[in-house]
């Protein structure tokens, strides 16, 4: 029997790219669909390597009904979907909020449509702690109240959640899990894939591995005078391997489960917070390299805490995160050296 096709749009980009060898590692075939707005071909390549193996690729864009039409009928019988083609920049969002809420939402809307047609009915959704807003309380739980998003982007992702929640609840086939991302960072151990940030990054970890490399010349650290023991702000930090290998277990859940249609969110983080200072210290301990820094004032929108109750993924998909912040800053800077 042949290995059951999951389409992973996005599938070129920093997260798709782990999930789809974590697909196949898991027998799965990843049918990949990407338009490269924000990755390259020798993502592609990495995957190649990886897996041993050649890849389905299908490019262009989700937010093109037809294309995505055609491409499940040419697949014929996909089992699931995973959807992580969006733009994804806080700061680009202000400045280009309609590109975002139509690139966003419309490819969401058009993959359901696709997804209904062809008779898939597992879709996990890329969703983003940032749904959370500023919570009240932590760690944030997937029952703590969501607050306005901090920004186009946000409003984006609390937007598709609820699409999504509203298609199952309308009867139709659905079955769904979006899983609220907290802090992604680290790379593939064998350094044949990672994050490539277009331009400056925005991400603080590729601006410490760009700065360690001698691309960028210092690290800004936006603000030291947060209500945090160091005064710097705290995050969960998630490598990317375990966030691969949650969604699978995603989707494995999803194919159990007997309701014809149901939406649920569910935290991907460790649960514990590191400030930006000790991210810097560990970084530059475990590489045995220097990081240029100065401190900064507050950037526009960063809350003081955030990090995650994760004992739902634990619970529903019996998933918890493995890799160590080390781990994962070691392999972010292999990475970088193999750029
Ligand atoms: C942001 C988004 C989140 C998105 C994530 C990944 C919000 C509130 N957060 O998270 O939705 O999923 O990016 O794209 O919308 N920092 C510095 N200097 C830098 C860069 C970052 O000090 O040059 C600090 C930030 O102040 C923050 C921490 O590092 O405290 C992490 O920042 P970043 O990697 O940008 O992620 P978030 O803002 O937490």
């Amino acid at each position: 029997m042949g290995r059951k096709k999951i389409v992973v749009t996005g599938g070129a980009g920093y997260i798709g790219s782990h999930v789809a060898i974590a697909l196949w590692q898991a027998g799965y075939e990843p049918i990949i669909i990407d338009n490269f707005s924000n990755s390259e071909h020798r993502i592609i390549d990495g995957i190649k390597s990886i897996t041993g193996q050649d890849v389905v690729l299908h490019e262009g864009d989700c937010a093109d009904q037809d294309f995505l039409i055609k491409v499940f009928e040419k697949e014929g019988v996909v089992v699931g979907a995973m959807h992580f083609a969006a733009f994804k920049a806080v700061g680009e969002s202000f400045d280009k909020p309609l590109e975002y809420y139509h690139n966003n939402i419309g490819s969401l809307i058009f993959l359901i449509k696709a997804m209904q047609e062809s008779q898939c009915r597992n879709l996990v959704f890329s969703s983003s702690a940032t749904v959370y807003g500023e919570p009240d309380e932590l760690p944030v739980t997937e029952l703590s109240p969501q607050k306005l998003a901090l920004s186009p982007y946000g409003n984006t992702k609390q937007i598709c959640e609820k699409i999504i929640e509203d298609a199952a609840k309308s009867g139709m086939p659905l079955k769904s899990i979006a899983l609220r991302y907290f802090n992604p960072i680290g790379a593939h151990p064998s350094a044949l894939i990672g994050e490539l940030p277009l331009g400056m990054p925005n991400n603080l970890v590729p601006v410490i591995t760009q700065t360690a490399a001698g691309i960028r010349e210092k690290l800004t650290v936006f603000g030291n005078d947060y209500d945090t023991p160091d005064k710097t702000c705290v995050r969960d930090y998630i490598d990317i391997m375990d966030l691969a290998e949650a969604h699978v277990d995603t989707l494995v859940y999803l194919e159990r489960i007997k309701e014809d249609n149901c939406f649920d969110a569910i935290n991907v983080g460790t649960g514990q917070g590191h400030s930006v200072a000790e991210v810097l210290e560990a970084f530059q301990r475990i590489n045995n390299v220097k990081v240029n820094f100065v401190i900064g004032k507050r950037r526009f929108g960063d809350i003081a805490k955030l990090y995650a109750n994760v004992k739902k993924a634990e619970l529903v998909l019996g998933w918890k995160a493995k890799y160590t912040i080390e781990e994962s800053l070691k392999n972010a800077w292999k990475w970088q050296l193999a750029l």
